[in-house]
């Protein structure tokens, strides 16, 4: 082989592995690598992960809290759960809507993304409203039933096994319960943990959810709203 090929070849191993490097780390966030890598990236991003983001709170309450306590109304009291609560974005957009009256627990199994959402729950003053728990979102530390709302945003993908992850959201939700979900609209990425809309209402029918809703949300996301079906031997 002349030199030249070897140049060639060489030059090829090195950028595949420099893909892989970079598919594995930054555009799956290391969730084909574990549950450990995902969390252990989230430690490292959490001081940055607001600038990053830069989430508009003002669209977040238009089209994620306002929606969601249409969605439950005449309850404004509800108990909510946040999966995957990241540094709180749900909890805060809940807390600052003067209608909701309820409570959050924000989960998450990253403590520094915990430790932002800590502080920005403290800099607001809305304890009453919120409480946090280091824990994985593979086996919810609840009973059956438990919640009025559960959600969990932009983060099912990353879950080692999303469908049980789900399946544990729906097991927390009360009967007539509402879930709100998301699903990368882009599946091409992250094969077999990003869903297309029929996988995600396949699971969801499956697992007994009913009025099953998917809306085109942001560039990448769409929302998952659905409600728990309410067994007919107790209507
Ligand atoms: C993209 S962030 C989303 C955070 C938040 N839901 C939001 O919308 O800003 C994904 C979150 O999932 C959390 N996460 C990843 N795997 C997890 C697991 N197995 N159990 C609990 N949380 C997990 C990460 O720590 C991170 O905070």
């Amino acid at each position: 082989m002349s030199d030249q090929a070897h140049i060639l070849l060489l030059g090829a191993a090195i950028f595949l592995v420099a893909f892989l490097i970079w598919w594995l780390i930054f555009e799956t966030e290391g969730a084909y690598l574990g549950r450990r890598v995902v969390v252990a990236l989230y430690d490292l991003y959490a001081a940055r992960y607001d600038r990053i983001k830069q989430f508009d709170e003002n669209a977040d309450i238009t089209l994620i809290s306002q929606p969601l306590l249409d969605r439950i109304a005449p309850v404004n009291d509800p108990l909510m759960l946040d999966v995957a609560t990241g540094t709180a974005r749900l909890p805060l957009i809940m807390a600052r809507n003067a209608r909701f009256q309820g409570h959050v627990i924000g989960l998450d199994a990253s403590r520094r993304m915990l430790a932002k959402a800590r502080e920005k729950i403290g800099a607001g003053r809305f304890e009453s409203y919120v409480s946090l728990l280091h824990h994985d979102a593979g086996e919810l530390p609840f009973a059956d039933g438990g919640f009025d709302v559960v959600t969990c945003l932009e983060a099912l993908e990353f879950m080692p096994r999303p469908a049980e992850t789900l399946a544990e959201m729906i097991r927390a939700l009360r009967p007539g319960g509402l879930l709100l979900t998301t699903i990368r609209i882009d599946t091409r990425w992250m094969p077999d943990r990003t869903w297309s809309e029929e996988r995600m209402r396949t699971e969801l029918e499956a697992l007994g959810m009913r009025e099953i809703k998917v809306m085109i949300w942001q560039e990448d996301y769409s929302q998952v709203w659905a409600y728990k079906r309410i067994p007919e031997n107790s209507q």
